[in-house]
């Protein structure tokens, strides 16, 4: 590795140092809700500079002027940069930078610049496919058939999912735009937060740990969140908008935020036919978008076609032991079909008693649904870490351990989970699986071959938005600008 000969590196660095007065409006005043960050770039193997790049950070979406200088008193612009969503970046050719100082200024006469569709987004020509996806066979059956919460008023198309894929990335949807979906809904981690408990605009902690959104479309009962509060996927997408630690907005702010962009306007128009923003067309195209987060490339899938042939005997032993052929566990009662989900019941599988959180007992006020809690599809299972409503158990290994020897004794603990009738005082007591450290071990793989990546690689389920960067690496990478 060399070092080039010219003052480069030194200069930049002085660049970082001033960034405390890097960000100010025109007239002087400093704006603190905005930074200037510079990476100085890095040597490339066998020599040369790598473009070194400058990232504004602004909640407010301003245009910012990027401006350079030799001596700290003439500057000059280098561009107008127009966030988008939070923060923008830009590379700086290195021949042209030595000894260059940077600053980004704030001028509200500039402010001209406006995200459209072809300077907001990086969309395909034409929109992916969302609303045919291919599906096994499986899913077009009993009981898989009967799982399927899309609504004939909510049929996804292609475009509507588009509009749901960048509301779902937006971070203008929280009221200081500070968090976005995604912030909470991560999918790299399957749509979940790796936190046990995720942040929301403000700082304050969600009560609940996040729930994975992979084939959310899927599940017998219909109903969203922990404990079923939300009838649809509809009415669901609209509450973490006006949650007051999650998003912390109104549906009015919003409608009134969302009309003024130009791209929203477009992308409503082509949805709906006309430009009109309203909350029921943003809940619409937001649950066309959840609903279109398809798991059916496992290989736990592929295993389906061909009597699980692709599986290691370890995994292989672990499905048995998931659907009840080796050893006396029932998971597969509760976290049956392709889909991994419960059928008509919802259950209460023994965490604790008294729960410090009831479910939907809290709900109801009833005794009799103290610890009943939906579980969402075990797809993907590996990535959604932690586990449980409350994100009590940090790995799988834990939960099975669980599951082994931990059940709790309750007066709601779900049948499944205790010792069947006819077995004297032990019936009704909550089960023991005494699996050996090899079966508890193949369990773990089993769901891990529920893992499926296209869900977290495919660019129909990035981040939109245009953040800058080097070209074309804007769009879900995970450099600048991501939603978190
Ligand atoms: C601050 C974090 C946060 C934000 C922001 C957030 N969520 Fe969630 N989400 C959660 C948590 C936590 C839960 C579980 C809450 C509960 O059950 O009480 C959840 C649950 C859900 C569920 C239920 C899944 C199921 O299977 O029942 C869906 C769907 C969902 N969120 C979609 C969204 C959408 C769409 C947005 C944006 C409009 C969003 N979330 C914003 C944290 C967040
Ligand atoms: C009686 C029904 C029932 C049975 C049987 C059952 N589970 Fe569960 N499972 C649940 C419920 C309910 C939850 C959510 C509980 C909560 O968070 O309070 C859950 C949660 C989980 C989770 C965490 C899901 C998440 O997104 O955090 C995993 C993993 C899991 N179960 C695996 C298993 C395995 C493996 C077995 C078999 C050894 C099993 N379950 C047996 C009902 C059941």
């Amino acid at each position: 590795m060399k070092r080039p000969t010219n003052n480069l590196l030194p200069g930049l660095a002085a660049l970082a140092a001033g960034w405390a007065v890097a960000l100010f409006s025109a007239s002087g005043q400093l704006l603190p809700a905005a930074s200037l960050g510079i990476a100085p770039g890095s040597f490339a193997p066998g020599g040369g500079m790598v473009t070194a790049s400058v990232k504004v950070t602004d909640a407010g979406n301003h245009v910012w002027l990027l401006q350079s200088s030799t001596n700290l008193t003439t500057w000059s612009e280098v561009a107008a940069l127009k966030l988008h969503n939070g923060s923008f970046a830009r590379g700086i050719a290195p021949v042209a930078a030595p000894g260059l100082l940077f600053r980004a200024v704030y001028d509200a006469t500039r402010q001209t610049i406006r995200s459209d569709v072809t300077n907001a987004l990086l969309l395909p020509a034409s929109p992916f496919n969302y609303a045919a996806p291919v599906l096994p066979a499986k899913f077009l059956q009993p009981p898989i058939l009967g799982q399927d919460n899309l609504p004939a008023t909510n049929l996804t198309t292609d475009i509507g999912a588009t509009l749901g894929r960048v509301l779902f990335y937006d971070k203008r949807l929280s009221t200081n735009q500070t968090v976005a979906c995604a912030s909470c809904h991560q999918r790299e981690h399957g749509f979940s937060d790796p936190r046990p408990f995720s942040v929301g605009f403000n700082g304050g902690l969600t009560g609940r740990n996040s729930m994975g959104l992979s084939n959310a479309r899927w599940y017998q009962r219909k109903k969203f969140f922990w404990d079923e509060r939300a009838a649809t996927l509809e009415d669901q997408t609209l509450m973490p908008i006006q949650n007051s630690v999650e998003m912390g907005m109104t549906l009015q702010a919003l409608t009134n935020r969302l009309a003024a962009e130009p791209f929203y306007t477009n992308l409503f128009t082509q949805t709906f036919g006309t430009p009109e923003v309203t909350s029921e067309r943003i809940s619409k195209a937001l649950a066309q978008f959840v609903r279109s987060i398809v798991s059916t490339q496992s290989k736990y899938d592929m295993g389906v076609t061909n009597n699980f042939a692709n599986f290691t005997t370890e995994e292989n032993l672990g499905r048995q032991i998931f659907f009840g052929q080796v050893g006396s566990a029932t998971c597969s009662t509760c976290h049956g079909s392709d889909n991994f989900v419960p059928g008509a019941n919802i259950n209460n599988n023994g965490l604790e008693n008294p729960y410090v959180d009831k479910g939907v007992g809290a709900l109801t006020g009833l005794a009799s649904d103290e610890g009943l809690f939906k579980v969402p599809s075990l797809r993907n299972i590996e990535l959604t870490a932690p586990y449980m409503h409350d994100g009590r158990f940090a790995t799988l290994e834990e939960v099975v351990e669980f599951y082994d020897s931990g059940v709790v004794a309750h007066p709601n603990l779900s049948p499944p989970l205790r010792v069947p009738p006819g077995n004297g005082a032990a019936s009704g007591t909550p089960l023991r699986l005494n699996l050996t450290p090899t079966q508890k071990a193949a369990l773990v793989a089993f769901m891990k071959t529920l893992t499926d990546t296209s869900v977290t690689t495919d660019e129909k389920f990035s981040d939109p938005f245009n953040y800058g960067g080097d070209g074309a690496g804007g769009a879900g990478s995970s450099g600048f600008g991501g939603s978190r």
